[in-house]
């Protein structure tokens, strides 16, 4: 595992290594505190964030390392100067990149011309490190994902995507209920549903949310315009309105189902107060995760590097 720029680079094996260098890390935070010192991680973002810069950057300091951050937020990648310059000036002076990008393939150019692991913090295309998150988190709320319906209603967008590719992974059954056009990407589901002949995972795509939440362990949502999409906003508002997910849309799903949601959330678009501040929210659960689920993949693909 050279780089995390997709779960499709992954097999189940690996989504069980850095599940169980989670749990350790987790039981004790200041447990391999020394594994990555003198390790420096670069952190290129043009978008905003909050989970995401914060673990990464509390992640590598806890495991003896430290992080510089490039706001990266007027000026795009490429800009100034190319993409694999930038590549090869930073794998001089440290030992991962961690980069949020509006297209995927910058991401891409950036891990093709250095050989020091390049992680992805968000594309425009995949949020691997949030679906890892999302799944460790149920693994503490079930014991096994297998087999469990996830329900995702919504954008098919990039945390969609990293969704699905983690279900098909573990033999998650997930439904996907979009409205028509904004189905997820069809290599990532036709990708997807090969690797569910092993893992045993049903994968639907539907139009109705109604049909797909019936009977769901747990109901996901994201927001409805994506970083990058803002001037389509209201638009989407209209498109989507009939996929927030209320307190009438919970209710039928299991009566114990779970409401997830990558933050950042906009209440009263793609979910209630009502559902993401309630009982069967567990939104700040996964957040914290993203710390103890980054340390384990900075400690796996940085302590080689
Ligand atoms: N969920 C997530 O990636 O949050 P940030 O955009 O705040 O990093
Ligand atoms: N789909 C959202 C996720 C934010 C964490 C976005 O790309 O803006």
């Amino acid at each position: 595992m050279p780089d995390l720029l997709s779960i499709a680079q992954l097999g189940p094996g690996d989504v069980d290594t850095i599940f169980d260098a989670t749990r350790v890390l987790k039981a004790d935070r200041g447990a391999y505190s020394d594994l990555l010192r003198g390790k420096r991680l670069a952190m290129i973002f043009e978008k905003d964030s909050l989970r995401t810069r914060f673990t990464f950057d509390i992640g590598i300091q806890e495991l003896g390392g430290s992080a510089v951050f490039m706001d990266h937020r007027d000026v795009r990648l490429g800009a100034r100067e190319s993409v694999k310059d930038m590549a090869r000036n930073l794998e001089r002076w440290v030992h991962g990149i961690v980069a949020r990008t509006f297209k995927h393939r910058v991401l891409e150019e950036l891990a093709a011309n250095c050989e020091i692991p390049v992680i992805n913090g968000l594309s425009d295309f995949l949020h691997p490190c949030q679906a890892l998150a999302d799944f460790y988190t149920l693994t503490e709320k079930w014991s096994s994902v297998k087999g469990r319906k996830l329900v995702y209603v919504g954008d098919g967008n990039n945390t969609c995507h990293s969704l699905v590719h983690v279900a098909a992974l573990l033999g998650t059954h997930i439904t996907v209920c979009t409205p028509e056009g904004y189905e997820p990407n069809a290599r990532v589901v036709s990708e997807a549903m090969l690797v569910a002949r092993e893992s045993g995972a049903d994968i639907q795509i539907l139009n109705d949310a109604e049909r797909g939440v019936r009977g769901a362990d747990a109901v996901y949502t994201d927001v409805w315009a994506s970083m990058g999409q803002e001037d389509e906003t209201e638009e989407r508002a209209n498109i989507f309105h009939d996929y927030r997910v209320d307190e009438e849309l919970m209710a039928l799903a299991k009566p114990d189902a779970l409401f997830m949601h990558c933050l950042p959330a906009h209440r009263g678009h793609e979910v209630t107060s009502g559902v993401i501040d309630g009982p069967q929210s567990i939104v700040y659960d996964i957040a914290e995760n993203r710390l103890h689920v980054q340390k384990a993949v900075l400690a796996l693909l940085m302590g080689k590097s």
